[in-house]
């Protein structure tokens, strides 16, 4: 049975303020939600300690939106991946879209901060999607398959245990786009079977495959009720409780 995951990207969104409000609100409801699904959010880093202090006597899993690839050392403004662990926080997002183009985040890039988080056992939300220039060009499955293998596939088989992966097309990113439950069925197949291609079937069984792209309550039941998709991860929906709530029970 693979792990279904309900995740909040709460990008560079709450002060502390608001997020002890935020936490406070989605606690309230949190006998709302089925034990077999693991929640998740992904606050900044100034807000990591203590959402993980807020969050210690729950079962809602705190996550860092970024790390950097080097253990310490002159990076100004940079978090590494100690750093995470020391406050708590066991799971990091890589690779998400606005991280790829904003901040120039490359593939071999990627590559390294996959290395230096599973050296140090953290789990990883690793992020792939296509711009809607790949898609128009009918070119999405190349592009995903290139991201995974230049960033991802060359980790060792026994490390996929601590790899759950987002598929989030950059077109629905935050533009009320959404993927159709079918497109992403289609690519969440597909990125089963390149797993199952580099390593095997009872790998690619195994891992969770989030989507992420302008989920909301009206539509998460559509898409989670998708074979081969195991929750989403959520941007704008995840920064009002009673829809991150209602996504989480939309299993
Ligand atoms: P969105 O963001 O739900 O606001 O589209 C998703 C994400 O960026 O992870």
């Amino acid at each position: 049975m693979r792990t279904k995951i309900v995740a909040g990207n709460w990008k560079m969104n709450c002060d502390l303020a608001e997020m002890e409000d935020l936490l406070g609100e989605i606690k309230n409801q949190l006998d709302s939600v089925s034990n077999d699904v693991h929640l998740m959010v992904a606050p900044s880093f100034t807000n990591l300690y203590p959402a993980f202090q807020s969050l210690r006597e729950t079962n809602i899993h705190v996550a860092a939106q970024n790390m950097h690839q080097e253990q310490n050392g002159a990076f100004t403004g940079e978090v590494s991946v100690e750093m995470l662990k020391g406050v708590g926080v066991k799971n990091v997002i890589l690779g998400h879209s606005e991280r790829r183009s904003i901040f120039h985040e490359t593939n071999a890039l990627l590559a390294e901060k996959v290395n230096t988080a599973l050296a140090k056992k953290m789990n990883i939300i690793f992020c792939v999607g296509e711009e809607l220039k790949s898609r128009k060009e009918a070119k999405h499955i190349e592009v995903v398959k290139e991201q995974l293998e230049k960033g991802l596939f060359h980790i060792k088989a026994e490390n996929f245990k601590n790899v759950v992966i987002a598929y989030e097309p950059v077109w629905a990113i935050g533009t009320g786009e959404t993927a159709t439950p079918e497109q992403a069925q289609e690519m969440h197949a597909e990125i089963r079977k390149m797993i199952a291609d580099q390593y095997n079937s009872a790998i690619a069984d195994e891992v969770s495959i989030l989507y992420g792209g302008s989920v909301k309550p009206a539509n998460a039941k559509e898409i989670f009720s998708k074979k081969d998709v195991d929750g989403g991860l959520i941007g704008g929906a995840s920064l009002k409780a009673d829809d991150f709530l209602a996504i989480a029970n939309s299993f």
